[in-house]
């Protein structure tokens, strides 16, 4: 095993133990990233899922760090507020909103119509794909094939809606996390993994014996999602998403965590 291939193993591990807490009733991980004094505009909340890099994951100081996190902090600094980002499971992110608990959400969130119907969504600030992820010797080589496997999602995502829908219930299990999910491919509990690409590529960095097949299942919109109706948060964050789209600085933070 290569230094690499342990390094992020040892990674995935610990992503996976946090994973773990996270999954425990409403355990949830809150911090505030720079520390320091509070800014004068207040603080902002932000809920995520860190289980999802290089959007979102949790570095060795227990802190988010990622694609997201990097946006969000500049958003937080143009607003002259101090960023607070709050760790949860994925499908709890859309009630978060709706409750008040969070401002806003970031977590490589595909916005889609039905989650509109509870959700403001911004712009979108990238795109996402999912794909396949399945042991390298695998029979799987399509969407097609996939019909008389178990496909693993994590709940409540894209993935999760499109294999239920596809494939059927008895053909998809659930996971609190993609890394979970990915853990049993690894120990054969399961046929495949249904993800966005990005995780997708560092799962498989993390693990030996796994692949990406080719096609993709899906091309997907990401965005920024605000409580329904909160229009005063919602011109805040789409506000500054906007500027920072046209002046480069989404792209550039992009390209510090993926190389094409
Ligand atoms: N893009 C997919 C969705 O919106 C998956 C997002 C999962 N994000 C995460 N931070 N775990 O459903």
């Amino acid at each position: 095993m290569g230094m690499k291939k342990k390094m992020a193993g040892l990674m995935a591990l610990s992503m996976m133990a946090f994973g773990v807490m996270a999954g425990c009733g409403s355990a949830q991980n809150s911090s505030t990233q720079d520390g320091g004094a509070p800014a004068e505009g207040g603080t902002l909340r932000m809920g995520t899922n860190a289980t999802f890099p290089p959007y979102e994951s949790v570095d060795e100081n227990n802190k988010v760090v990622g694609i997201d996190a990097d946006i969000a902090q500049v958003i937080a600094d143009k607003l002259n507020m101090e960023l607070e980002i709050i760790n949860m499971e994925f499908d709890a992110l859309i009630p978060a909103l709706g409750a008040g608990q969070i401002d806003f959400a970031m977590a490589g969130m595909t916005a889609k119509p039905e989650r509109a119907e509870q959700v403001d969504f911004s712009t979108s600030y990238t795109t996402g794909i999912q794909v396949i992820i399945v042991q390298e010797g695998s029979d799987i080589t399509t969407v097609e094939d996939l019909k008389s496997k178990k496909v693993g999602v994590q709940t409540g995502t894209t993935g999760d809606e499109y294999c239920s829908d596809d494939l059927g219930e008895d053909h998809v299990q659930r996971f609190e996390s993609g890394i979970v999910a990915t853990q049993a491919l690894v120990n054969g509990q399961i046929d495949a993994v249904v993800i966005d690409n990005e995780p997708a590529k560092a799962y498989v960095e993390a693990n030996e014996g796994l692949k990406i097949l080719d096609t993709q299942y899906a091309v997907e919109d990401y965005a920024a999602a605000i409580a329904k109706g909160n229009t005063e948060m919602y011109d805040k964050i789409n506000g500054v998403l906007e500027e920072l789209k046209a002046d480069g600085t989404i792209d550039k933070i992009i390209a510090e965590y993926i190389h094409e």
